[in-house]
């Protein structure tokens, strides 16, 4: 029997590729010479391709692809999947959602508290050798800040109930208000931004949320506030996001991701008000093998004619 081809976008979890290896003919789409080569050679056996955040199945991909059926993410967000294009040719979807949730919502309380409270800053200062000098700048409290989500779903939900832990009143803005939360609803991000002092974006990566954060929304939060970005890189404008804290305009920032990953802006690498981090919202052992193991399950259940595991498109 002719073996099943999967392509894997780009490399995401040494787990999951050694499982795909054992159990397909797997593909890597990574480090090829020519990509258009490559699937002239391989497209007429590839049924399934596994994206994630960083790669996906574009439109020109799931075009190249004669026989595939289903593109199982590696990620909540598919952003990087044409989602159109598969609904039009019939092809499956699958995400990993909810076991990602805690880890998320637990990143972006972790830059809220580094941010504000300058803990990477302050272990800088042990490290070298700086404390008998006793000049350490005093931060800024956390608790009881309002925290302000944009989208409230899963995640947001989350990063609500982890800020009230720490008597953070919490506000959201989302595309509709939601009958079932208790927190204070703002119908525009500016009036959002315009009410808290730290706020996070949360919602899924489309065409209405990209740039979701400009210049308007960075003047509202304005020089105390904070902005924390768990979402995707392109939510934010980043020239703007870099100018207003270069100028001090915003107070700072906790950002995960960024606008051309992994690229980062080299202006952000010298301010002391800012925390970065490498996309890593679901990147603890834990999630990232339960993550894996929805994928395997999600192909598994699509290759025995069965519903899958987390669909979005049936
Ligand atoms: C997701 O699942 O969308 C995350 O961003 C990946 O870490």
């Amino acid at each position: 029997m002719e073996a099943v081809g999967v392509l894997m976008a780009c490399p995401m979890s040494p787990y999951l590729e050694q499982e795909l290896d054992r159990r397909y003919k797997l593909f890597r789409f990574w480090n090829v010479p020519s990509k258009e080569e490559f699937l002239k050679e391989k497209s007429a056996s590839i049924r399934a391709v596994v994206g994630n955040a960083t790669a996906g199945a574009d439109a020109e991909l799931i075009d190249a692809l004669p026989r595939l059926e289903i593109v199982a993410c590696f990620s909540v967000g598919l952003d990087k999947v044409d989602l159109g294009k598969c609904k039009e040719k019939g092809i499956r979807v699958s995400n990993t959602p909810d076991v990602l949730t805690d880890d998320v919502a637990d990143l972006a309380i972790g830059l809220m508290l580094t941010t504000l409270r300058r803990i990477c800053e302050s272990d800088q200062y042990v490290r070298s050798g700086l404390w008998k000098r006793g000049d350490f700048k005093l931060t800024t409290k956390f608790s009881g800040k309002t925290v302000g989500i944009i989208g409230m779903g899963r995640i947001g939900m989350a990063i609500a109930k982890r800020a009230e832990a720490f008597s953070c009143p919490v506000s959201y803005y989302s595309r509709s208000q939601k009958p079932d939360t208790k927190y204070k609803y703002f119908p525009s991000v500016v009036e959002l931004a315009s009410n808290c002092h730290i706020l996070v974006v949360a919602c899924p990566l489309t065409a209405e949320t990209r740039h979701i954060i400009n210049r308007e929304v960075i003047d509202a939060l304005g020089p105390k506030g904070v902005l924390i970005n768990i979402g995707r890189g392109p939510h934010v404008d980043e020239p703007e996001l870099v100018s207003a804290l270069v100028e001090g305009r915003l107070g700072g920032a906790g950002l995960d991701v960024f606008e051309n990953e992994p690229e980062v802006p080299e202006k952000l690498f010298g301010l002391d008000n800012v925390v970065l981090t490498p996309h890593v919202g679901s990147g603890t052992v834990e999630t990232r093998k339960a993550m894996a193991d929805i994928v395997i399950g999600n192909l598994e259940a699509h290759f025995l004619n069965k519903p899958l595991l987390t669909p979005v498109l049936e």
